[in-house]
């Protein structure tokens, strides 16, 4: 590791920009499609910055756009040094990253060090060379598998002509990376540099908890679960390996090298940020990395999978924010992302159903009722962004879209689909292309009217989810989100901070922020008082006289 690991890194300014920033999610094939050809790109997202101007949000966090087979939707990275020529040029990556910046925007980038494609040119070259070459040593290749099985389905291994096999804990195009190889190591540090050069604002970093797998790969045993990180044992052998928190503070050494103005990128004289991705099942999993000084956040992922129950969200809510406070770290919230079905979706399904999926929950067949799901989405909203630290929205969701859960089956591209033998339908129906105006796909989604077929089909009855339908329409999701941002901006109350439970009725949740802020959102079947209130501030629908109804949430002061 290199000589800048060598002095502690200090704790994080608790001022620092990301505690309370609110990013948007892009994913770029989706977003918008600037040269017509039914696939988003870099200069669809610089065309359609406005809208993000007026959503009002902090930073983008762009999906990775980098020369990639897709076979896992570009995360599986040819090169991470480039742009995939179908998103475009380093050039048009620039010319974003100003654009944002002239917003007041700034740019985080997806990094995926665990694995590359199968392109990449270290693993053609590992293929090349054959067994016991120094190339191979980058990778993960032994002459017999263990049990380990692949995140999406199926072996996570794959034999390769000359009998030896390599490991990929996601799709066989997705080679893991060797991280105790000093090539791997330096490489990284390299991409890491390439980017800040060009003026982003920080990364997030692609499954977090794998790069490192114990050593002398052990078979899993039968049975276990992840569980709680305690010294020596960790709940999968190939999760939170020691070394992981010392390559962490590596990076941030790296990142804390690059202060103030610099590159492309006028409005990022910050020191940039790290969000991890870690699925963890338990808050003792999360603390080590938030307690040193290493990354600076990890995702808030405990609300996509709860169910619609007061109780059940309390719970995440108090177990995220009380890890934040006791390490001083920061866990920004989410609701959404492009691995997760919509939450209109999530809470339009019998609320069984979101704890424990069926099988049939699994291949999309179930009753979905969207207007209610629409209702819980909008309350969820104005929750989301009254909790203390940061929040990420998931591009599409500031309307309010539904999963797409009828994509024909020839059409679907996650590689999830096949590895499940087609038991679970994949993560696609909430990759569909966004829908900008009109009144039939696709939605404008391609500029200069051009009528091609967007990569993923869109839905026919999206006319009245469109940014130009809902951008005059007071009551629509899209200004409830304008009006939410805009308020979290001046409110002194909102953004980093604490909060205080309020005592309320079953199935109510309710909260106060200092000064003079409260939050309740009626998930229970009846309407209750609006309580603790001088003035309304913000609702998530329309209330009854002074009663919040079901499925509301509301801002008070
Ligand atoms: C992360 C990404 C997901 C991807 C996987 C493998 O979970 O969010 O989309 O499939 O990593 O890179």
């Amino acid at each position: 590791m290199s000589a800048e690991t060598e002095s502690p890194a200090q704790p994080y300014d608790q001022g620092a920009w990301w505690r309370d920033a609110v990013v948007y999610q892009v994913y770029p094939r989706s977003f918008a499609d600037a040269n017509g050809d039914g696939e988003g790109d870099l200069p669809g997202v610089l065309s359609r910055l406005g809208h993000l101007a007026d959503l009002g949000v902090d930073a983008i966090w762009l999906s990775p756009f980098y020369p990639s087979p897709l076979a896992d939707g570009g995360y599986d990275v040819a090169d991470y040094c480039d742009v995939d020529p179908r998103y475009g040029t380093l050039a048009d990556f620039d010319a974003l990253v100003a654009g944002a910046a002239a917003k007041n925007i700034k740019v985080i980038v997806d990094i995926v060090p665990n694995h590359c494609s199968a392109e990449h040119p270290w693993f053609r070259a590992a293929l090349a060379a054959g067994p016991g070459s120094p190339e191979r040593e980058r990778f993960i290749f032994r002459d017999e598998p263990n049990n380990w099985q692949s995140v999406f389905g199926g072996p996570a291994w794959t034999r390769v002509p000359d009998g030896q096999w390599y490991l990929h804990l996601f799709d066989s195009g997705q080679p893991d990376w060797n991280w105790r190889h000093p090539d791997v190591v330096a490489m990284f540090e390299r991409v890491l540099r390439f980017w800040l050069d060009r003026g982003v604002a920080g990364f997030r970093i692609d499954v977090a908890n794998m790069l490192f797998k114990q050593d002398g790969l052990p078979d899993v045993v039968p049975g276990s679960q992840g569980g709680p990180l305690t010294p020596g044992h960790t709940s999968m052998p190939y999760e939170h390996q020691p070394e992981l928190l010392e390559l962490y503070r590596s990076w941030r050494k790296i990142l804390d090298s690059y202060p103030g103005d610099r590159g492309a990128a006028p409005a990022c004289t910050a020191p940039a940020c790290t969000v991890a991705e870690m699925w963890s099942g338990h808050p003792d999993q999360a603390r080590p990395y938030l307690s040193g000084d290493g990354l600076a956040q990890l995702f808030g992922f405990g609300l996509m999978p709860t169910p619609w129950s007061a109780e059940e969200f309390r719970t995440v809510i108090d177990a995220s924010h009380r890890l934040a406070r006791e390490t001083g770290g920061s866990l920004p919230w989410v609701l959404g992302n492009h691995d997760v079905p919509r939450m209109v979706t999530r809470f339009g399904v019998d609320q069984d159903l979101v704890r424990a999926p069926t099988p049939e929950v699994l291949l999309g067949r179930m009753d979905v009722d969207v207007e209610l799901g629409t209702r819980r989405a909008r309350a969820a909203a104005l929750l989301l962004l009254a909790l203390p630290g940061g929040a990420y929205i998931y591009q599409g969701d500031e309307l309010g879209l539904p999963e797409y859960l009828a994509i024909p089956d020839e059409a679907r591209q996650d590689p999830m689909f096949e590895r499940t033998l087609r038991a679970f339908i994949g993560r696609d129906g909430c990759r569909v292309p966004l829908p900008w105006s009109g009144t039939a796909p696709p939605y404008a989604f391609g500029a200069g009217g051009t009528r091609l077929p967007t990569w993923l089909p869109q839905p026919e009855d999206w006319a009245a989810l469109t940014v130009a339908a809902q951008r005059d329409d007071p009551g629509s999701t899209l200004n409830l989100y304008r009006a939410a941002l805009a308020i979290r901006r001046d409110h002194p109350a909102l953004g980093d901070g604490d909060l205080t439970w309020l005592d309320a009725p079953p199935g109510v949740l309710a909260f106060a922020r200092d000064p003079g802020f409260t939050l309740m959102v009626n998930f229970g079947a009846e309407p209750v008082p609006l309580a603790w209130h001088h003035d309304v501030l913000l609702a998530s629908g329309p209330l009854e006289g002074d009663l919040l109804p079901p499925d509301t949430g509301v801002w008070l002061a």
